[in-house]
């Protein structure tokens, strides 16, 4: 049980013994130093309906509640209850695991990254990527075991003009390098060239009807797509390997069987030869309710199928018990389709499913980012450049440092910054892709806390001591180092967090009051001479520890000097 969990249950019990049966606790961390560590807000609410004042409650509860050894606590304002963590429970749970497995973890499906492999990566899948491969990772660190699914765009009509061209090219085509040019030269001659349109409609065809020949030439194709996929997982460090994926194609042979399943159920209507489903609560301007298409007039299947034939194949097969979709934002309502079209045909009962929004990245101009004006950038030049960037700085920050460690913290640096500017925002709201912020060694920035990492490093070089061989239990008593501690003893009920609400910034936000109040029981408290250099070594060590395991949950490498 994380520290937050444990206040609000010995309080919840509280409220029962002070006669609020069931009034929830409601225990957060506390919005202003003046309140304590945490802060109880459940005696408003709970006096209100019983009739008695809020403050008479909030002591009657603090009276009755077992917080022996654990916290103080206090009314304060109008009958909130502030509760300060005491320095004993502090330093004990120091001495404890960082991170502990949630007692039942769930089997969870994370569905990120699914570029759509007719074009070269674009911003969002790069936003996709980066957000999953941190929620995946927390989700690991608590013991889930986690599926990760490529759902890559690698199926459609669209295909036909590609795999035309390709055959056209041939598959050594120095053009397959830059693949958003050899899309764009696909369609130009899909439009310009009706010989040409005629063979990527055949191919089409010769695809759908699985003809042995054709199949292999779009696998070809899919193969050299998402070889430049790759190369950008690779760039990033994210784990995503060749045997997450499972595209759209994965899902042909299911569609059939699906529609059939909507028929069966009652849930299909033909509406000039297309069959759709209508669901009462999506309707249009002007309240009519609109239809969601399954089976074209045609005979093709859209994206609703094929999501829905995977939704049904990751409750089903995989056995998921949460299955996040971390989608970029313009797809809600494709989401709420989904799921009331799986509620309506029974799919995935009792799996929870959630669409993870996020917004979408601007460039300097407050304007989408483009990773490509004309010629321009590909997603792998940004990479490039946010390395040479970093390379440059640590350079001037640092010039004693080797060529080789410098080329390893402009790596660690300048990935890392790029995907903490990412992660450090809330992810539904849109954000500006600003080089100078993201590369600042001040403020909420992945440079900070790999600094901040480096200068507790350098401490233990400078006492010449081995941090490994620390042990015991600190003592806690100056303010900063309550301070330090507490923060410390919160890293479990932010990753916590994070895993339940796929929402990376808590805890970059977490991380970032981490290396602040380290900042602060650094200058105020002496580490390397005086009484209390045993116990204050640990909290530099546990620190560094946290600085390192809450970096790489969220995909960001440390190094040990900088
Ligand atoms: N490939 C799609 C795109 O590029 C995203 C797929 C998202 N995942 C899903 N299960 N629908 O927009």
């Amino acid at each position: 049980m994380n520290l937050r969990h444990l206040l609000a249950a010995r309080l919840d019990a509280a409220f029962a013994r002070a006669g609020a049966a069931g009034a929830p606790a409601i225990v957060a961390p506390a919005a202003r130093p003046e309140f304590g560590d945490y802060q109880a807000n459940g005696a408003m609410a709970a006096a209100k309906r019983l009739g008695v004042k809020p403050r008479e409650l909030a002591q009657r509860v603090i009276d009755s509640a077992d917080l022996d050894g654990l916290a103080h606590a206090a009314v304060t304002g109008p009958g909130f209850i502030s509760l300060a963590i005491a320095d004993e429970w502090l330093a004990a749970a120091l001495a404890g695991p960082l991170l502990r497995p949630l007692a039942a973890p769930p089997r969870v499906v994370v569905d990120y990254s699914h570029p759509n492999l007719a074009k070269e990566m674009q911003v969002h899948h790069l936003r996709s990527t980066i957000i999953g491969d941190a929620v995946a990772r927390v989700l690991e660190a608590l013991g889930c075991e986690v599926l990760r699914q490529n759902h890559v765009g690698d199926w459609g009509t669209g295909f036909g003009r590609l795999v035309a061209h390709l055959v056209d090219c041939g598959e050594d085509s120095e053009q397959l390098a830059d693949l958003e040019r050899f899309y764009t030269e696909a369609s130009a001659r899909f439009q310009a060239d009706t010989a040409f349109a005629d063979r990527a409609r055949q191919v089409v065809v010769r695809l759908q009807r699985g003809d042995v020949e054709t199949v292999a030439r779009w696998r070809r194709y899919i193969d050299i797509s998402m070889t430049h996929c790759q190369a950008v997982y690779d760039a990033l460090g994210v784990g995503l390997r060749p045997e997450h994926v499972r595209g759209e194609s994965a899902y042909n042979d299911d569609l059939p069987g699906v529609v059939e399943d909507l028929r069966a159920k009652g849930l299909l209507t033909e509406s000039d030869g297309a069959l759709c489903v209508f669901l009462d609560q999506f309707r249009g301007k002007d309240g009519k309710v609109t239809p969601i298409i399954v089976r074209k007039s045609d005979g093709g299947y859209l994206y609703h199928s094929t999501d829905l034939a995977a939704l049904r194949y990751r409750a089903e097969t995989l056995r998921a018990a949460r299955v996040l979709y971390i989608v970029d934002a313009r797809q809600a309502l494709h989401f709420r389709q989904l799921f009331a079209l799986a509620a309506a045909a029974d799919y995935g009962a009792g799996v929870s499913l959630e669409h993870h929004p996020f917004g979408t990245m601007l460039g300097a101009d407050n304007r989408p980012f483009k990773t490509r004006e004309g010629a321009g950038m590909r997603l792998l030049d940004l990479l490039d450049e946010a390395k040479a960037r970093a390379r440059a700085l640590v350079a001037e920050k640092n010039p004693r440092l080797s060529a080789g460690e410098m080329d390893a913290i402009a790596q660690a640096v300048g990935i890392g910054a790029v995907k903490y500017a990412d992660l450090s925002k809330n992810r539904t709201s849109d954000y500006a892709f600003d080089w100078n912020a993201m590369l600042s060694f001040d403020g909420n920035t992945a440079p900070y806390l790999q600094y901040a990492y480096a200068r507790i490093q350098s401490i233990f070089d400078k006492g010449g001591l081995d941090a490994a061989a620390l042990a015991g239990k600190p003592t806690i008593s100056a303010p900063e180092e309550h301070a330090l501690a507490l923060r410390l003893a919160r890293f479990q009920e932010t990753v916590e967090q994070v895993a339940a609400t796929a929402m990376p910034h808590h805890l970059c936000a977490h991380l970032h009051e981490l290396a602040t109040a380290f900042s602060r029981f650094y200058e105020n408290c002496p580490v390397l001479d005086g009484e209390h250099r045993a116990s204050r070594l640990l909290l530099c060590r546990r620190t560094a520890l946290a600085l390192r395991i809450g970096l790489r949950l969220l995909g960001i490498e440390t190094v040990p000097r900088m």
